[in-house]
């Protein structure tokens, strides 16, 4: 069978490396693509943008299933349209993937379905804005609607970060936001399969936004990640499916845009129990990375399956009881602007010690691999614990060559600390 992965990330590499595992598979395409993708794909220059050029793509060269790594095509509705052309597609529709591309969305579906989460107050202008802010109290959680790339949440700790919050996300005329009940507890991230009716968990991990060590600095993308997460026990896990996951995909499908694809919850694990942060559409980055490290089966099987509906039908899917670890080397300046065009070497060496090294911000220049991107590499390992699979990432990171790069130090941390005691 052939397919098409759209994207060009970590995430991306992940995906491409285990489809290309796949007995099933014939060729592989990715559009766009990056260097570590084209070692498991043929990359194709499709503008992504041009759904019908996407559709005569794949009726050109056969192509059976489109798996869409990103939020942004999905929030765009690709998925509609290749579906609307008969094309298999793994991501959900344009209104399904509103539960990424809108928070106020998301809120409002949790209120309607009684799903655990933070209080909220949806508003459209400043005045209502700080209005509504009082009931709160502080900390205070202060979010922009719509798709932001991890920028658009504020904790403010004062009324003066507040307000400046509101200044920023009111200064454009059209400005949209959700204003939140601050949750404690520690996060965790719920990755569950569906194709609208069908569940199938598939994974947890644990993330590291800050770019610092020890959780400082402004947040990113993700900075490490490993999988599973111990902190979500099976308990936990089943509590969080059957009072958040499964409410919100009956919800959705009783409205008449039910969820196909990959639901990833974001989960405050409060002493009340697990309650949802947000939902995003489409794997984590870096999550995904060691989601895959950890699949057995064959993840080819296991999307068409989503895809076509048959998810009830579908083998669970078989993870290794290890842990996998990844740590992302980052250009310096991330998450503001990246210096871009830095070399890149050691790859090799370092797979060479079992690990396994994604690429995300990275391009050919002649024939020298350079960063092209701020997140340019994730370094993945696995261990029987967390902190072995720690010591196994950063033996193999420690052989790459990558100058104008860095990297955490201390991904894994709370397990770590956890597993010492
Ligand atoms: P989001 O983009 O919604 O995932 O938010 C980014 C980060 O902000 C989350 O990973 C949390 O660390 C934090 N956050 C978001 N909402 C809340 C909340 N209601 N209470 C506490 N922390 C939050
Ligand atoms: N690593 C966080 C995300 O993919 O949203």
């Amino acid at each position: 069978m052939n397919v098409l992965l759209i994207g060009s990330g970590g995430r991306e590499h992940a995906l491409a490396w285990k489809l290309a595992q796949s007995p099933r598979l014939d060729t592989l395409f990715a559009a766009p693509g990056n260097p570590g993708i084209a070692n498991h794909a043929e990359l194709v220059p499709l503008k992504v943008e041009d759904h019908g050029a996407v559709v005569d793509f794949c009726r050109a060269r056969a192509v059976e299933l489109v798996v869409v790594g990103p939020e942004a095509p999905l929030v765009a509705g690709l998925a509609d349209d290749l579906r609307a052309a008969g094309i298999a597609v793994f991501g959900p529709s344009k209104a399904a993937a509103q539960l990424e591309g809108s928070k106020g969305f998301t809120k409002d579906l949790c209120a309607r379905a009684d799903i655990p989460t933070a209080g909220y107050a949806r508003v459209d202008n400043i005045e209502a804005a700080r209005a509504a802010l009082t009931p709160f109290g502080l900390p205070v959680v202060i979010k922009a609607d719509g798709l932001a790339a991890g920028k658009g949440v504020t904790i403010a700790m004062t009324p003066d970060e507040a307000e400046a919050a509101l200044t920023a996300l009111f200064a454009e005329p059209g400005g949209e936001a959700v204003i939140e009940e601050f949750l404690s507890g520690e996060e965790a991230s719920l990755f569950v399969l569906t194709d609208g009716d069908a569940i199938m968990a598939f994974g947890s991990a644990q993330d590291h936004k800050r770019v610092g060590d020890g959780d400082t600095g402004p947040n990113t993308g993700g900075m490490g990640a490993y999988s599973p997460a111990p902190v979500l026990t099976a308990a936990l896990e089943q509590r969080a499916i059957d009072e958040i996951i499964r409410p919100t995909v009956a919800a959705l499908a009783a409205e008449g845009t039910p969820y196909s694809g990959v639901l990833y919850a974001g989960l405050m694990l409060t002493n009340t129990g697990p309650k949802l942060i947000e939902y995003n559409c489409r794997f984590g980055d870096p999550e995904c990375q060691v989601l895959m490290a950890r699949l057995d089966s064959d993840l080819l099987d296991t999307l068409l399956a989503v895809a076509r509906g048959q998810l009830a039908d579908a083998a669970a899917p078989a993870f290794s009881d290890k842990t996998a670890l990844t740590v992302v080397m980052a250009a310096r300046g991330y998450p503001g602007t990246p210096e871009t065009g830095g070399a890149i070497d050691g790859i090799d060496r370092a797979e060479a010690t079992g690990a396994t090294v994604f690429q995300a911000g990275t391009r050919m220049d002649g024939d020298r691999l350079v960063s092209s991107g701020g997140r340019v590499l994730a370094v993945t390992a696995t261990g029987d614990s967390v902190t072995q699979a720690q010591s196994a990432a950063y033996a193999a990171l420690d052989r790459v060559e990558f100058p104008t790069g860095f990297c955490r130090r201390d991904i894994g941390w709370r397990e770590v600390e956890r597993e010492r005691a």
